[in-house]
């Protein structure tokens, strides 16, 4: 029965491994109401605009595309205060958005089906860089056995896509958790304290170049999202 003498150990690293594990993880299965979704986005929209694409400044991420149970896990977070927001800390409170997980599903379904921005905010190096390289090193050893090795996050595991997002808005967000103000996975946090500065630069800037497949994209800069006209 060699194989059970192990089990305790799996079953105590098991939930470290798979996305944040903690009660806040609660899988979407109810049916969204995409027009509901719609409705409510226009709350949000007046910070993160109609097309949901973030400003190329960092300021605003882009949540356009981000996968469902991604967005439904930082709406929650951000709800209970766990991550710090105060500016959008009023907006996701269900006496805003309704009670329950339903409104919170319809609106995270309305907003993963957006179409990314076509031309986000890149990183300083391109491929022929050694750092671009030197990242793509860091990043393939240390971050894609979560993040994907093409940055493409896994909705199942409730673990955000990092292809498309905004450079500066990547690296503000990487400081905030080697820095202990934002709480994540404590399997990553200890990852992004092994790597100094200058490195997660690099990292960063080789996730800002990995390309978003084509049916993600909005077709050009000039795109509007017509439902709020
Ligand atoms: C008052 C402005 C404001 C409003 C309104 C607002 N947000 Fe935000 N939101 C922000 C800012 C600023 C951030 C980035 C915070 C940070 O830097 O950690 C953010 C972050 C987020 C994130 C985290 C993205 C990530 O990948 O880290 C999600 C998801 C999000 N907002 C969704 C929404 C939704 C959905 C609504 C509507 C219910 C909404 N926001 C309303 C300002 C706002
Ligand atoms: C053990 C799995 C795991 C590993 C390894 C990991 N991450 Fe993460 N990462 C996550 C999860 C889960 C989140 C969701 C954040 C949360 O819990 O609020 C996240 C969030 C992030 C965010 C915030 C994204 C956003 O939209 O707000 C960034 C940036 C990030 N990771 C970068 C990295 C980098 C760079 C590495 C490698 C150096 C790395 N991660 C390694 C699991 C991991």
């Amino acid at each position: 029965m060699k194989p059970f003498r192990f089990l305790p150990l799996a079953l105590a690293v098991l939930p470290l491994l798979a996305s944040a594990a903690d009660p806040m993880t609660i899988k979407l299965t109810l049916e969204p109401d995409l027009r509901n979704g719609q409705r409510l986005y226009a709350i949000c929209a007046s910070c993160h605009l109609p097309e949901g694409w973030g400003s190329t400044d960092g300021a605003y991420p882009q949540i356009a595309g981000q996968h469902r149970q991604v967005l439904f896990d930082q709406l929650m977070r951000i709800r209970s205060g766990e991550r710090d927001n105060p500016a959008m800390y009023p907006f996701v409170q269900e006496r805003t958005l309704g009670k329950g997980y339903q409104p919170l599903v319809d609106l995270v379904s309305y907003i993963s089906r957006l179409p990314m921005h076509p031309r986000h905010q890149k990183g300083p190096w391109r491929d022929h860089r050694e750092e671009y390289r030197e990242g793509e090193t860091l990043y393939q050893a240390n971050c894609a056995q979560c993040h994907g090795k093409l940055g493409e996050g896994n909705n199942e595991a409730a673990i955000p896509m990092l292809r498309g997002q905004h450079y500066p808005y990547l690296i503000r967000q990487v400081g905030l958790i080697r820095s202990g103000l934002r709480k994540v996975n404590p399997v990553m946090t200890a990852i992004l304290g092994r790597l100094d500065e200058e490195q997660l630069k690099k990292v960063i800037n080789y996730v800002s170049w990995l390309p978003v497949p084509k049916d993600k994209l909005a077709p050009s800069l000039d795109w509007r999202n017509t439902d709020f006209n």
